[in-house]
């Protein structure tokens, strides 16, 4: 992949010789000297980022910053400044400015936050992109993808698709395991024929035997006329077996020979019945563990696993997350008034960070939710459920030992947590205006702040 290109701009040899040793790695690294020079650089030439001083020769950052701003708004503009005027550089927020580098910075700090700019610019481009996204997604049959561990995925389940063997489906829960399922049936040679799908784990065990198989009439007290099961259902067609390890062990042995002979035989009956179908398998259980353990039975997990096929869980395969979620969005935004075009990039950065235990099914409702709730042009970062939400931003750390100066951009945003003021007042032991001056801010923010979270500063006096 291509290195994100980063210029910075300022008078001091020093610090972009600093910039270049920390940067070079993960970027490509433009310097210039002075403020003319960099905007020259930064209107001519394309960058992700621009990190700048605000006190240089020829234009000052703030010029650089507005210039910037006005021709290429997708440009993400750091500012640097010392210490002591922090309330300069939240002007420069105000007015676009990604964020800023209080001098003397921790080159890691600096690092991390170059970093986040870019990454910024880029889910800015890829929401800006969605539509187009969304045109030339990866898909194979209803999956979609285009990591690839998906698009090896949609190869195997083509070859799988191709022949008639039995496959295992294995994978988390809300994978698509049964998308899979459909797409290798709609793309064999039996499409034609039906696609059955029964859930093992659903079904009374008294009554598996003949939901799979079928019974004659009186072959159990209920069993008041002839009826088919599912195999003869999918006769010419595909039988999808999900949650197959919860199938009890004496069905295990009845389905082995049923896959063995291509026949079954209906509960109460003893004429074999030969059908056509296709098996598919599916569980989100391990079983070759259960086979270790003696709940499933290693001659049926053979019988199935002819054709192996792991879904891989949706945290490894971030890349999709973007396109799913366009997917996703274009799929049911018609049933909410059709208007909303894509992700604020705040709320994809927060989709794409987060770990998805429920995988794309939770990724599918969290965007159906959110559709439901907005009527902007953007999905807002708010829109999403506050588990998911919470990925977006980096965690306040509640040691007060060391502030950071994410900290103070934090909290000059107003995007202080609870637990951090609830830190903060009680090292000052109640005191607003020692703590006011140690996160950077004013003290009236600070009790706007402490208000806002109903919290009162002579709680944290001491002796109480
Ligand atoms: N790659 C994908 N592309 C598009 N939609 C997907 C994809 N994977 C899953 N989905 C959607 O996510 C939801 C869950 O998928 P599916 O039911 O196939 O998962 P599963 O693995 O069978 O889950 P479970 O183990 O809980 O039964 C469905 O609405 C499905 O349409
Ligand atoms: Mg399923």
């Amino acid at each position: 992949m291509k290195k994100p290109r980063v210029l910075v701009a300022d008078d001091k040899d020093t610090i972009l010789g600093l910039f270049g040793r920390i940067l070079s790695d993960k970027f490509d690294v433009v310097t210039a000297t002075d403020g003319q020079r960099a905007l020259a650089l930064a209107l001519n030439d394309d960058f992700d980022v621009v990190v700048s001083d605000i006190r240089m020769p020829g234009a000052d950052g703030f010029t650089v910053l507005r210039e910037i701003k006005g021709a290429k708004p997708e440009v993400e503009v750091v500012l640097m400044t010392a210490f002591s005027s922090v309330q300069k550089a939240v002007e420069a927020m105000k007015e676009g400015a990604y964020d800023y580098l209080a001098k003397p910075f921790d080159p890691d700090e600096a690092l991390m936050t170059i970093e986040r700019a870019a990454e910024r610019k880029r889910l800015r481009e890829q929401a800006r992109n969605l539509s187009a996204v969304v045109g030339n997604i990866s898909r194979f049959d209803r999956l979609v993808g285009k990591s690839s561990a998906m698009q090896q995925l949609f190869e195997l389940l083509k070859r799988a698709a191709a022949g008639e063997a039995t496959v295992l489906i294995a994978g988390e829960s809300g994978t698509g395991k049964e998308l899979a399922a459909r797409a290798v049936h709609s793309q064999s040679p039996r499409r034609a024929g039906r696609f059955v799908a029964v859930n093992c784990g659903a079904i009374p065990e008294s009554l598996i035997e003949s939901e799979l198989f079928g019974h004659v009439r009186g072959a159990f007290t209920g069993a008041i006329g002839d009826r088919r099961g599912l195999f003869e259902e999918a006769d010419g067609g595909t039988l999808l077996l999900d949650e197959v390890g919860e199938l009890p062990l004496p069905m295990q042995v009845k389905l082995t020979r049923a896959l063995q002979e291509h026949a079954i035989r209906r509960v109460g009956e003893s004429q074999e019945r030969r059908v056509s179908v296709r098996v598919i398998a599916a569980t989100n259980v391990d079983l070759k563990a259960a086979v270790a353990s003696g709940r499933f039975r290693e001659d049926l997990f053979y019988r199935l696993n002819v054709f192996p096929v792991r879904l891989p869980p949706l945290r490894e395969r971030r890349e999709d997350i973007p396109v799913l979620a366009a997917h996703f969005l274009e799929r049911h935004r018609g049933r909410y008034g059709g208007s909303v075009e894509g992700f604020s990039p705040d709320a994809l950065s927060a989709l794409v960070r987060y770990e998805w235990p429920g995988n794309v099914r939770e990724l599918e409702n969290a965007v159906e939710r959110a559709l439901a709730v907005v009527d902007g042009p953007r999905i807002p970062i708010e829109a999403l459920p506050e588990e998911i939400a919470t990925h977006a931003r980096p965690r306040l750390a509640p040691d007060l030992g060391r502030l950071t100066y994410r900290e103070v951009v934090d909290i000059a945003r107003d995007r202080v947590s609870r637990e951090y003021l609830v830190a903060l007042m009680r090292e000052f032991e109640g005191s607003v205006t020692h703590a006011a001056e140690r996160a950077g801010m004013e003290r009236e923010t600070l009790h706007r702040l402490l208000k806002r979270y109903g919290l009162r500063s002579d709680e944290f006096k001491p002796g109480r």
